[in-house]
């Protein structure tokens, strides 16, 4: 506004009494003219047309979604809002006009969909679109011809549930194999279990690995694996609780579940745009104590100690059982 009025191109009627009227130049409109508030049915369809002139032709095996947007609605918001390349998102998918159209329009997206019709309708919708086997909605403005493709993910069901008494344990949804898997990829390790060696079930280096049990691990089982573990090797014990010192063992790390599941969430924000100079910054590194037969910490090993300095304390959450 303040660059407007210094250009002299804020009339405010010839009274000067008028709500403002901003002049933009036909120039400075990138393609076509700024768009108007008022959409009617006969520029950018509805409903009603959108099912009967479009999706009962393209998908014949299944009833049209109930509200399926126009295509040419969907054409308009993402000419205003986006430029080809860019990414569209639509959380709730419904009958799949934005990727649709995205698509069309040479846009990347995203589409997020909880009901069955992500298979019924999404999917075959998208498929024949990619293989230019949908003539209707925006296909002809946009000279659609076909091509690129899409990849179709099922979301894991949450880690974490509560019990009865509200304590978050383990979703009973998950076996031995998910959780394990699902841990590797909290904390940041490939998933690649041993045959040999039980407690080997991700690794993140050569000499790194990850341990998943629900077991309560005693003092004698740690010290048990961390003879296994041996000196040139360090672990990362992820469990359900543990007793016992951890600095006895200098190759494990042991984090219990919930908590280190937890750490790896962010809650309670008002905003949660990801703005990677506002990420939390990790403690400084803790100098390790060295003993006769310990062996230096790697940078990874006191990276993890420092990150967890109340795990052992008895205080609050993460505290040893
Ligand atoms: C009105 S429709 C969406 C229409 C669609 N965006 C369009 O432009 O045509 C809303 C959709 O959101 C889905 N939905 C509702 N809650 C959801 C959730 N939490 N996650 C994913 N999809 C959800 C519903 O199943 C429904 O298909």
């Amino acid at each position: 506004m303040k660059k407007a009025r210094l250009e002299e191109r804020v009339y405010f009627g010839k009274d000067g009494d008028r709500l403002p009227i901003i002049k933009t130049y036909l120039s400075e409109v990138q393609d076509g003219f700024v768009p108007k508030t008022w959409w009617p049915a006969d520029e950018v369809g509805s409903n009603q047309s959108a099912r009967r002139d479009h999706l009962r032709k393209l998908l014949t095996d299944v009833e049209p979604f109930g509200t399926p947007k126009p295509e040419a609605l969907l054409q308009r918001i993402i000419l205003i809002s986006t430029n080809p390349g860019e990414l569209v998102l639509d959380s709730f998918g419904g009958s799949g006009t934005t990727g649709a159209v995205a698509h069309k329009m040479g846009r990347r997206w995203i589409m997020v969909e909880l009901g069955e019709h992500a298979h019924t309708h999404i999917i075959p919708r998208l498929t024949k679109v990619i293989d230019d086997e949908d003539p209707g909605g925006v296909s002809e403005t946009t000279n659609w011809q076909g091509g690129g493709g899409f990849r179709y993910f099922r979301i894991a069901p949450s880690l974490l549930e509560s019990d009865r008494f509200g304590n978050l344990i383990i979703s009973r949804r998950y076996n031995a194999a998910m959780l394990a898997e699902a841990m590797c990829k909290v904390m940041g390790f490939t998933y690649a279990p041993s045959d040999e060696l039980y407690w080997q079930h991700g690794r993140s280096t050569e000499s790194d690995f990850l341990y998943v049990t629900t077991q309560t691990l005693t003092r004698d089982q740690l010290a048990k694996l961390s003879d296994e573990v041996g000196d040139h090797r360090s672990l990362l014990i992820c469990c359900a609780a543990f007793r016992g010192k951890p600095d006895a063992f200098q190759n494990l790390t042991v984090k219990k579940i919930p908590s280190a599941v937890l750490a790896k969430c962010e809650w309670g924000h008002d905003d949660y745009s990801l703005n990677v100079a506002n990420l939390p910054k990790a403690a400084p590194p803790v100098e390790p104590v060295q003993t006769d037969s310990a062996q230096r910490l790697t940078p990874k090993q006191t990276r993890r100690r420092a990150a967890q300095p109340n795990l052992f304390s008895t205080d609050g959450d993460g505290g040893a059982e």
